[in-house]
């Protein structure tokens, strides 16, 4: 899976995506991050890539025609192939979810545009743009945190980037269950015991005791997520094993 990520702040992307699990899906070819620094495609004899709003007000915005050939440098299918989607990172975005990062998970290549300042001219989204994404409803000062964030739950989802005991792919019907508690040694700690279960090797109850813990934590902490959470095809799994 290959990410390419249209910014002013290429550094900022490429440095914070290479350490642990992402770091060693890269060095083993499973994603590549190619960061796209907007600037180096500015027309502009002062290097500048951001210009006063028409109509006045708060800010300054990026220019349609840096991102644009930012885009252009990148956005060349294949023959025969589907365009490569653009993600444009924005609180307008339809918000990020465990299914969208499966469902990008999908594709080959992917092209994430990160505003800064108060944004870009409207054209160029509505040129090159195929999906806003918002990462939750509040305000960044820029998009590569989110895209960051995006390309780590996507990442997780290609296939051989997490251990196979817990591939993200194989999780699908946790999709709507919090984690259950885990413990590790020792034993009893500050008082505080391991729940016996644990330590009594019966692999089907513990694993049945996870799967009522994790029910219990997303009734009471995340009813939201509980509602979509799939009661019939949790009992039909339940069945199967
Ligand atoms: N840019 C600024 N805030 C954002 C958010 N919440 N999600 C995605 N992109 C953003």
């Amino acid at each position: 899976m290959q990410f390419h990520i249209l910014t002013l702040f290429p550094e900022m992307v490429e440095n914070g995506l290479q350490t642990s699990i992402l770091g060693r899906a890269i060095q083993k070819g499973l994603i590549g991050i190619h960061a796209v620094n907007i600037r180096d495609y500015t027309q502009d004899k002062h290097n500048k890539v951001d210009d006063y709003p028409y109509g006045g007000g708060a800010g300054m915005l990026m220019q349609a025609q840096p991102v644009y050939d930012a885009w252009k440098a990148v956005a060349k299918p294949a023959e025969g192939k589907k365009p490569v989607r653009v993600l444009f990172m924005s609180p307008q975005g339809k918000t990020f979810s465990q299914e969208m990062a499966r469902e990008l998970a999908q594709e080959e290549e992917l092209i994430f545009l990160c505003g800064h300042y108060e944004g870009i001219d409207e054209r160029v989204i509505e040129e090159i743009v195929t999906d806003p994404v918002s990462i939750g409803d509040y305000v960044l000062t820029g998009g590569e945190l989110p895209a960051m964030v995006m390309i780590d739950a996507i990442s997780r989802m290609v296939p051989g980037v997490l251990k196979n005991e817990d591939s993200g792919v194989t999780e699908s019907f946790q999709e709507n269950l919090l984690e259950y508690p885990q413990y590790t040694r020792p034993e009893v700690w500050e008082g505080k015991k391991v729940p016996d279960i644990l330590l009594s090797g019966d692999h089907a109850r513990i694993d049945k005791w996870r799967l009522e813990k994790s029910e219990e934590r997303t009734k009471a902490r995340r009813p939201d997520l509980y509602e979509k959470y799939d009661l019939p095809g949790r009992a039909l799994e339940y069945l199967l094993k």
